[in-house]
């Protein structure tokens, strides 16, 4: 049983409580729109150490500081461009994080040494009053363990986080569901470092974006680790048409029975739907195929299906159009080897 306290954030006195506690030095867990953070102030190099320890993150993964005013972002990068005030004006608060040359004011901890800051402003009412009432930035990484699906509700938080963290605001579920877009800002163009809640369409209106940093070298770039938001069941990809996949699968099934194979216990993370079912559960995303409505349930999908003892999660794959791109590379990210058919035959040997 964990021992972390749980405030709802509309209960009067939550919010100020928080803000105190973060005061001390402590961890506070908080929704934000697209996921819950875990934040610390951003000025204590201890209080950034902890949630370090608290998530088991390596130090070498930059944490993304939180401000309640576009003024405060100024104070935090050495130089703001012209397109970053453009981008800000645009986009906060909201999903969008950027990413610019750091002040000295910023502990080397929280950026783990790199001479760049990621800041973002956060759309959500109560953390903007939290970010308020503490009265400068928060370091708020997702909240969950390194590595594994981010929370989207302060249940998720606890599971992962327990006793590590002092207080828990509970908003409900977040909004948005995926990570805000992190978007490196150059003289003359934009790195997409993360595709996020922000859809780079959108942001390529002000700048050009460059969008596979993956072949880029960008060595400053280490949260771009080819394995993260992982459950811990494997999870595959489908590589064809959701019915030529279910063809193929019923096929398969045959001739594991054929050779006297037990058939895995497999979970479907579809967006719409299956018409029938060789799995043992299944998630849909959205039955209207709504790729905003797909994002928001995403994480909370994947934990339900991590729940349930299954030897595989399938996942169907998502247009990459606006917020399907977020999507996508999440499910890429989450997977753990082989596209599913190509696993599921490989057990048949
Ligand atoms: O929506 C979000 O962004 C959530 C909520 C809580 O605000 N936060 C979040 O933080 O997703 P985190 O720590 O899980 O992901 C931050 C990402 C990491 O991939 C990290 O490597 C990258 O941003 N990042 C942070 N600072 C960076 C920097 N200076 N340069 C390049 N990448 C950076
Ligand atoms: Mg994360």
């Amino acid at each position: 049983m964990t021992t972390a306290r749980v405030l709802n954030i509309r209960a009067s006195g939550s919010v100020e409580k928080a803000a105190a506690l973060l005061k001390q030095g402590g961890l506070v867990a908080f929704p934000t729109e697209t996921v819950y953070g875990l934040g610390a102030d951003a000025l204590n190099t201890k209080a950034v150490c902890r949630i370090f320890e608290a998530k088991k993150r390596p130090a070498f993964d930059p944490l993304i500081v939180h401000v309640g005013f576009p003024e405060t972002a100024f104070g935090l990068w050495k130089k703001t461009p012209k397109v970053a005030r453009e981008l800000i004006r645009a986009f906060w608060p909201g999903p969008l994080t950027l990413v610019l040359l750091k002040s000295p004011v910023i502990p080397d901890v929280v950026t783990s040494g790199l001479p760049t800051v990621a800041v973002r402003m956060p759309g959500h009412p109560a953390a903007l009053r939290l970010l308020r009432a503490f009265g400068g930035p928060l370091a708020a990484p997702s909240a969950n363990l390194f590595g594994y699906t981010s929370a989207t509700s302060a249940q998720a938080v606890l599971e992962d986080l327990g006793d590590a963290v002092d207080l828990v605001l509970d908003g409900g579920h977040t909004r948005i569901g995926v990570e805000s877009t992190v978007l490196k800002v150059e003289a003359q163009k934009g790195i997409l470092l993360r595709p996020g809640g922000t859809p780079a369409e959108a942001i390529e209106k002000f700048l050009p974006v460059l969008k596979s940093p993956e072949s880029a070298v960008l060595p400053e770039a280490p949260g771009m680790m080819k394995s993260h938001y992982a459950p811990r069941t494997p999870l595959c990809l489908m590589e064809k048409p959701l019915p030529d996949f279910m063809r193929e699968l019923k096929t398969l099934r045959q001739a594991y029975r054929r050779r006297g194979l037990q058939w895995p216990r497999i979970g479907i993370l579809t967006l719409r739907g299956i018409p029938e079912s060789e799995a043992t559960a299944v998630q849909v995303l959205s039955r209207r195929g709504d790729l905003t409505e797909a994002a928001s349930r995403l994480f909370q999908a994947i934990r339900k299906l991590d729940k349930m003892d299954l030897d595989l999660i399938i996942a169907e794959p998502v247009s990459e159009s606006g917020i399907g791109a977020a999507v996508m590379d999440r499910l890429r990210k989450a997977q753990g080897g082989k596209p599913a058919l190509d696993e599921l035959r490989g057990r048949l040997k």
